[in-house]
């Protein structure tokens, strides 16, 4: 018995250390942001639109003038919980106005918080790890120049076990990876484009592909559509199978990103309504090599 006792107690201690550097949030290496161009707000605005920023953490209460104010306060409803979105307007106290931009790279780019905490993937960072180390410092010039917002962040209200940070973790050990989704034609440079686009800021596949029971991507059927993340409805098939939008051509895709219609001359509805409005601000360039790229991707059925 003291035997089974004693080797309970190794078992649990290995477990809790290997819980531990598992689970230890890991900061992007110096050298990858070192040697960056100081970052352009103009091309940072673009990533910005392709982002999709504004569409969680614009602060819907702050008096609207032409710049976006990300006072955040968006509550986004999940079956985790409920994630109030932070403040990210440069406010010093409280938004992230006292950040560096090495911590904002291992935000977007890892997943990691100042203090080494990690952040939870309702902050679509596994898709933004697929970002330019470029772009990212082009963004952060931008958030720059943005108009500070005062306002106080709001805690998340999730229930136990999703309140340990330190877990997710594991979490991303298994999901956060730089590498690209799907093989294309490397030689393509529109292909190659729409990917980064979709794959990365874009965060299409955050949307519009299933999810396990653990919140992970079903990379088997990217862009397959599912149920809504935030319950209530359903996400569309947007690969060329038949049950998807196979009956698409580029061109009609492309227009729907810029103007909303549909072929069958529906309007866009849901949550696309506020990806729409970020679409409409890319180059046509942009739009094209997006709906390129969706025409490229392995076609999946949608579920029954
Ligand atoms: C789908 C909604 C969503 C989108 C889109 C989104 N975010 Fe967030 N973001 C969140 C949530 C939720 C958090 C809080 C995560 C947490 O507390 O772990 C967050 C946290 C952050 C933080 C950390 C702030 C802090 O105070 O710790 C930064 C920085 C950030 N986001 C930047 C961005 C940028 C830049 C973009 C666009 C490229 C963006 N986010 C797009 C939901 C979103
Ligand atoms: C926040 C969730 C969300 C994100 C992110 C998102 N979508 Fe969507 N998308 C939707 C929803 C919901 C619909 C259904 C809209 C409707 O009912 O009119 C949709 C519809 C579409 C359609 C039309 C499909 C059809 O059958 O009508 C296309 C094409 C599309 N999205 C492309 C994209 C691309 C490209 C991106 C990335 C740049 C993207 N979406 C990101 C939620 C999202």
């Amino acid at each position: 018995m003291k035997r089974i006792a004693a080797a309970l107690v190794i078992i649990a201690i290995v477990a809790a250390v290997m819980f531990y550097w598992l689970t230890m949030p890991s900061r992007l290496p110096s050298d990858v942001l070192a040697g960056l161009d100081k970052g352009d707000a103009v091309a940072g605005e673009r990533m910005f639109n392709a982002g999709g920023c504004v569409s969680c953490h614009g602060d819907k209460d702050a008096a609207s003038g032409t710049a976006p104010m990300l006072g955040g306060g968006l509550a986004l409803v999940t079956p985790f919980g409920t994630f109030h979105t932070p403040n990210i307007s440069p406010d010093p106290q409280t938004g992230i106005g006292k950040w560096s931009f090495a911590d904002f790279a291992n935000a977007m780019l890892r997943g990691v918080s100042p203090s080494g905490a990690h952040f939870y993937p309702a902050f679509p960072y596994t898709s933004y790890a697929r970002m330019k180390p470029q772009d990212v410092a082009d963004l952060w010039a931008y958030l720059k120049t943005l108009p500070p917002v005062v306002r106080a962040n709001k805690p998340h209200e999730l229930s136990f076990p999703f309140t340990i940070r330190r877990g997710l973790g594991l979490w991303q050990l298994l999901y956060l990876s730089p590498d690209p989704v799907i093989a294309i034609d490397e030689s393509d440079p529109q292909l190659v484009r729409g990917r980064y686009l979709v794959e990365g800021p874009g965060h299409c596949g955050e949307c519009h592909t299933p999810r396990n029971l653990i919140g992970g991507l079903d990379k088997a059927r990217w862009l397959g559509g599912g149920p809504a993340p935030e319950g209530g409805g359903k996400i569309p098939n947007i690969t060329p199978d038949p049950s998807g939008i196979g009956s698409w051509s580029a061109a009609d895709i492309a227009y729907y990103l810029e103007s909303g219609f549909t072929p069958d001359f529906d309007s866009v509805g849901g949550a696309m309504v506020e990806v729409q409005r970020n679409m409409v601000k890319l180059t046509a360039e942009d739009r094209q090599a997006i709906a390129a790229y969706l025409k490229a991707v392995p076609p999946v059925a949608s579920a029954k």
